[in-house]
């Protein structure tokens, strides 16, 4: 039924115990090996990984099916072999549980070769080690985060922040021209969401060079744990055997690793910190280091990673971040101001960003809009207690500057044309770097600030707001000053009621503190 041969003499042994998802199985004679598949339950259809050899005569397994029905004294089948996923061109466009079992209602699968789950790195003679921009049409992404092709991009976030919505913007964006092969894989999502994709590709008619695996929240811990291995079986196929760059798209790496959790919890091991698995860093670089660029074919993976309660030093994300060549940091506070993607531009960072690589122009740029922010976010703290007014003129075009180039990065997508009622914009490079080059010689700083929202190139700024005439311009500065002053006031009215720790210290001090941490 799993389409995986059975060994020619099949070993049985007897369900000894079962406890959840957590199976011990006796064979009394021949023992299998850690990996093993075996099959058990009334009709076969319950799966069983070996991950512990006990003693002599008894290993422990973890079910990658449900085992309702499953009772001691069944019978145990040796499948003499581990897991497998088919691979070849037969399992282009369609849609695969951990299995191999396709799940999208087609025909089935003929002319597959089916191999182990389980598999080494590439070896570091065989690795490649150039280094070439991949663009994704997204500004903030190509002119801060430039990705590396067949690099590892992480899409950070806590919950509902946007790294799904982003991940599909980028799989619309890439895949018109990306010439190899996308595998998606789901790990531990929605299945929804599964749906939607599916539905969407097929639609866009890009499902011919597309694979979609999915174990999703839904199903057992250990179909969760290995999903994974089996979405990079098929994309090692494609970079191995058939020389051709693959896109391996990962939504959510996080469920992995809470997936070798909850089956490390249920081996009996003993917790780590915060209750992770001791063996999570292991788990983890099993599954990444694959994920490499060889002389022949590079895989280039973009993976969601869901930082449980924003907090990014939690294990699970750290460990994550170490294998990145790009990190993008979705901040929950962005997304709240509407400014989406909503990427946080100081925390993300990417290793192509060198002027080496991408240029000294674009590297130049890069450096002034990250200072440029930087300098707003110091300054915010004084322009909440004190206002806009209280700035010296050029901290007040360090401002202005600030908010046209975090409005002008963002941009609406294809994938939210319905709910955002905005046409999705796609913009190069170039025009992004243009952008940002004459937001920063202050060729906007009369536009309103709602002139360069959700825009794509900057030129539909100038169709889409009119500079303010200079006189109200010189007017105390009206769109920017908005927010300043009713943070300001909030906080002026907290002042005087003394809930400061610094109660009692005249303002005075305080704004040459604040004066000095800006200089600093
Ligand atoms: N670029 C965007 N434009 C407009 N709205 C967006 C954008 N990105 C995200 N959103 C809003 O945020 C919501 C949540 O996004 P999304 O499902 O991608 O979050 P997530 O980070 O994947 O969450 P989870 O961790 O729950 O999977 C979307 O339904 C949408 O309303
Ligand atoms: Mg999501």
């Amino acid at each position: 039924m799993l389409g995986q041969e059975t060994a020619k003499i099949p070993s049985l042994g007897v369900v000894v115990a079962v406890r959840g998802s957590v199976v011990d199985i006796r064979f009394d004679d021949h023992l299998p090996p850690i990996y093993s598949v075996l099959l058990t339950g009334p009709e076969k259809k319950i799966v069983i990984e070996v991950l512990a050899q006990e003693d002599a005569r008894h290993v422990r397994g973890i079910a990658l099916t449900p085992t309702q029905g499953l009772a001691r004294g069944m019978a145990v089948e040796d499948t003499g072999g581990p897991l497998k996923a088919p691979v070849g061109k037969a399992v282009l466009s369609r849609m695969f549980d951990v299995f191999g079992n396709t799940i999208d209602r087609e025909a089935a699968l003929s002319d597959v070769q089916w191999r182990s789950v389980h598999r080494a790195p590439p070896s570091l003679a065989r690795r490649s080690t150039k280094s070439e921009v991949f663009e994704t049409g997204i500004k903030v992404i190509d002119v801060l985060v430039p990705l590396e092709r067949g690099g590892k991009a992480g899409l950070f976030g806590g919950a509902g922040v946007g790294k799904t919505v982003l991940l599909t913007e980028m799989i619309h964006n890439m895949i018109g021209h990306h010439e190899g092969v996308s595998i998606f894989c789901g790990i531990g999502e929605r299945c929804r969401e599964g749906e939607e994709l599916y539905d969407a590709m097929k639609e866009a008619g890009v499902l011919p060079n597309m694979v979609m695996v999915f174990g999703q929240m839904n199903e057992p811990p250990g179909a969760r744990f290995r999903v994974g291995h089996a979405a990079l079986t098929m994309a090692e196929y494609f970079r191995d055997d058939e020389h051709r760059d693959v896109l391996l798209l990962v939504d959510n790496i996080f469920r992995f690793i809470q997936a070798g959790m909850e089956v490390s919890g249920l081996m009996g091991q003993m917790p780590s910190r915060l209750g992770y698995q001791p063996t999570m860093g292991t788990e983890l670089s099993g599954l990444e280091e694959r994920i490499a660029n060889t002389d022949t074919g590079a895989i280039t993976s973009i993976q969601a990673v869901y930082v449980p309660a924003d907090d990014f030093t939690d294990p699970a994300a750290v460990h994550t971040f170490s294998h990145l060549s790009a990190s993008i940091v979705l901040s929950r506070k962005r997304a709240s101001e509407g400014l989406f993607p909503a990427i946080d531009p100081l925390q993300s960072s990417s290793k192509m960003a060198t002027p080496g690589i991408v240029g000294e122009r674009h590297y130049g740029l890069a450096q002034e809009i990250r200072r440029t922010l930087a300098q707003y976010a110091e300054l915010k703290d004084i322009i909440a207690m004190l206002g806009l007014e209280q700035l010296s003129p050029e901290d007040r075009n360090v401002v202005v500057r600030a908010r046209r180039l975090e409005r002008f990065l963002t941009q609406p997508f294809f994938t939210t044309e319905q709910f955002t009622g905005l046409k999705g914009k796609l913009v190069s490079l170039a025009d992004a770097l243009d952008g940002c080059e004459r937001i920063l010689n202050d060729e906007f700083k009369d536009y309103p600030e709602s002139a360069l929202y959700m825009i794509g190139t900057i030129d539909e700024a100038k169709a889409k707001g009119k500079p303010v005439p200079p006189a109200a311009a010189a007017k105390p500065d009206s769109t920017s000053a908005k927010l300043g002053l009713k943070d300001a006031a909030g906080l002026r009215a907290k002042a005087a009621s003394g809930s400061q720790p610094n109660a009692g210290a005249k303002p005075q001090p305080k704004l040459e503190h604040a004066g000095g941490a800006h200089e600093s």
